[in-house]
């Protein structure tokens, strides 16, 4: 018998130590709040998505009455960069929760969502640094594998 430890390595920041290249992508996660239609929950979620062209892409939830067809914020603006920029590899995701344009609590991709940045990453062949931003801190995680250990992969290799 062996064991295995997984670990996640996190950076923890507080707003004001946030470095400058991660600022005007946690902005755009931010205020991409204000475009979520989620009238069911009321939780408006965003976004941003960073290109390696230098691009930010926004995504927001899409609620709907029939609850299952409506998508996260993360997959919103993942496919919108894949449709409207194919084969540009994605660099960095923010992540926010607001109320009235201002950060709440820190919250954290669901498990599809985990999926998709996972084949995102590969897709890219570099890693997917996730930025998820609270009021008062934002965890910076360098590689969207390390939030899915263990995935599921037709290969049978995993991570
Ligand atoms: N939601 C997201 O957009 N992203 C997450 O990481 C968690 C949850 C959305 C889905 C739904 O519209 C609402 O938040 C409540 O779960």
């Amino acid at each position: 018998m062996k064991e295995i430890v997984l670990e996640t390595n996190i950076k923890v920041y507080t707003t004001a130590e946030l470095p400058d290249e991660f600022k005007e992508l946690a902005q755009s996660a931010i205020s991409a709040t204000s475009g979520a239609y989620a009238p069911y929950s009321k939780f408006h979620v965003g976004a941003a998505v960073l290109l390696e062209n230098g691009v930010i892409v926004k995504g927001n939830n899409q609620e709907n009455v029939a609850y299952p067809s409506g998508l996260c914020a993360e997959r919103v603006a993942l496919f919108y960069a894949g449709a409207a920029y194919p084969g540009v590899a994605v660099r960095a995701i923010a992540i926010a929760a607001c109320t009235g344009g201002k950060p709440v609590g820190m919250i954290t991709p669901c498990g599809a969502c985990r999926q998709v940045l996972l084949e995102t990453e590969i897709r890219g062949k570099r890693p997917v640094k996730v930025l998820l931003c609270g009021e008062m801190q934002t965890y910076v995680i360098e590689s969207a594998a390390s939030l899915l250990p263990l995935s599921f992969s037709s290969l049978g290799e995993t991570n």
